[in-house]
């Protein structure tokens, strides 16, 4: 059983059918997308209407379905949800998602320890059902519930104004001419100041720690994520005295080459260090092998 058609239940829904299993997926609501699916009905967690993705198109799709062509390389969230539909269109997913349909618990089934299988009720058509399944892959989503520290705001409660958690954030339209503090340096929080400044009498960006901030687009119009993530930049990353955070910082700075440069040439100078160690190694004991 898959919990959620998202993109995470989606693409585990595809997987279990090229392993040959029976894929049954309920979906609380009722169309697929999840966080994507853009909606301003209350409760139901969805993206906000402006939101793009900060992902390019070549990292966020599915392996084996590429986005078509003439998508631009960073996605409004519509776009995404174009893509979603045709993705389960092509790979004939529909069949398999029952909508409207919420996973309320699953539990180890009595004799779990010989079978490995799984008692789950779920809501339906206003009864509760119940079913065995052999395996749950739980897709229910990272952010589908807010986290709202308000004791760490002492006073919050005493606030006369109105204070709400990104998550219901949909657009700028009721914030006309208002005061606003957004508190946070993470994504969601610089979009809605932005956002916000171009209809808000005044907004303030309240951050404990630090941040980068960077465009998507990084040099001759490549998208940011397919230079930088690379599997030889994350091995670098984990080095002390990395070039990728040279790069970064030399970047952010605005400071140019040379930090980079710098940098970069040394770690080349080990790598290439490196192999010469390996290569002559390897002729010492041929050598000695003759
Ligand atoms: C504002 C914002 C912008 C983002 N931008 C990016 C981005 O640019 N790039 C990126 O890669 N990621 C981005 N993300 C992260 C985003 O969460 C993921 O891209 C993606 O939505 C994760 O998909 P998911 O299927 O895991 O979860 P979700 O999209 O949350 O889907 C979970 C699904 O499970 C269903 N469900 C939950 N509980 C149950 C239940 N008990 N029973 C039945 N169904 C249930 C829900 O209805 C939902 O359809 C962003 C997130 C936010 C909030
Ligand atoms: N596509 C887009 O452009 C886009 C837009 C929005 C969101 N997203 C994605 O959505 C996900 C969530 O992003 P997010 O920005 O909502 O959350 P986030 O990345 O977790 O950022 C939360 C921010 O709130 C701050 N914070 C948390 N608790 C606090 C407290 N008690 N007091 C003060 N500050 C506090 C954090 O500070 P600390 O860092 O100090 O903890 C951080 O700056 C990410 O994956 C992001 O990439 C993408």
């Amino acid at each position: 059983m898959v919990v959620g058609a998202g993109v995470s239940g989606l693409g585990a829904i595809k997987i279990c059918l090229e392993e040959g299993l029976e894929p049954f997926c309920f979906e609380e609501s009722n169309d697929i997308g999840g966080l994507w699916r853009y909606e301003t009905e209350r409760g139901r967690p969805s993206v906000y209407k402006s939101v793009i993705s900060n992902t390019s198109k070549e990292m966020m799709a599915y392996s084996d379905y590429p986005f078509p062509d003439h998508f631009p390389n960073y996605l409004h969230n519509s776009k995404i949800m174009e893509y979603l539909h045709m993705y389960v269109k092509h790979f004939h997913h529909l069949k398999h998602i029952r909508f409207l349909s919420k996973v309320c618990s699953v539990r180890k089934h009595s004799d779990f320890s010989f079978t490995g299988q799984w008692d789950v009720v779920v809501q339906a058509e206003g009864k509760q059902e119940s079913y065995v399944f052999d395996g749950i892959m739980v897709c229910s989503g990272l952010f589908t519930n807010p986290f709202m520290p308000l004791q760490k705001f002492p006073g919050i409660m005493r606030f006369k104004g109105q204070y709400i958690h990104s998550w219901e954030y949909k657009s700028p339209e009721k914030f006309q001419g208002k005061k606003i503090i957004v508190i946070g340096i993470g994504n969601s929080a610089i979009d809605l100041a932005i956002e916000l400044s171009h209809v808000a009498a005044q907004v303030f960006l309240s951050t404990r720690s630090g941040a980068w901030i960077w465009n998507r687009v990084w040099d001759s119009g490549m998208p940011m994520d397919t230079v930088l993530f690379t599997r030889f930049n994350s091995l670098d990353c984990s080095l002390p005295g990395s070039s990728v955070h040279g790069i970064l910082q030399a970047r952010v700075l605005e400071w140019g080459a040379i930090t980079f440069s710098v940098s970069y040439l040394r770690r080349m100078l080990i790598i290439v260090s490196f192999i010469m160690f390996l290569w002559a190694i390897l002729f010492l004991n041929l050598e000695e092998g003759n």
